[in-house]
């Protein structure tokens, strides 16, 4: 399995390859799936600014075609010496496929943070919602 400082590694990549030209506020985020696998995301902005997509929503985009659906951990890094934190849309996208989710915060040189998901978003609303429909 790979550890955290292989998503660190992987995350870090991603980052570079961000496309955050509005912003220049590039984010990498690298996640595993409970199978073992590694997918990573980079934030990628448009000139219609609303468009933009962070970098966890893009890693969750790689998992789900690549044909997983499980996340077991992310960690997300951005380009100031301090962490960042999911934003909103992003917690509810990885608590889809992911309630349970380690998140890590990684700083510049890559000392994270560990939170649970849950922790996040508390009481998220989620697919068990529609059980026993
Ligand atoms: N962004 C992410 O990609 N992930 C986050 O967790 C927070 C924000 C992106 C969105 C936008 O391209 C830029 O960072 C500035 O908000």
């Amino acid at each position: 399995m790979p550890g955290i400082d292989e998503l660190f590694a992987q995350a870090k990549a991603a980052q570079a390859r961000a496309y955050a030209p509005y912003s220049r506020f590039p984010v990498g985020a690298a996640l595993r799936t409970a199978s073992g696998a590694v997918f990573v995301g980079c934030n990628l902005e448009n000139a219609a600014y609303p468009l933009g997509i962070c970098a966890e929503t893009s890693a969750i985009a790689a998992m789900i075609s690549a044909g997983e659906r499980r996340i077991a951990e992310i960690l997300v890094l951005g380009p100031g010496p301090g962490r960042i934190a999911p934003c909103g849309a992003c917690r509810q996208r990885i608590a889809e496929f992911g309630a349970g989710a380690l998140v890590h915060l990684a700083d510049a040189r890559g000392e994270v943070e560990t939170l649970a998901l849950a922790d996040l978003l508390p009481r998220a609303f989620g697919p068990d919602a529609f059980k026993g429909e």
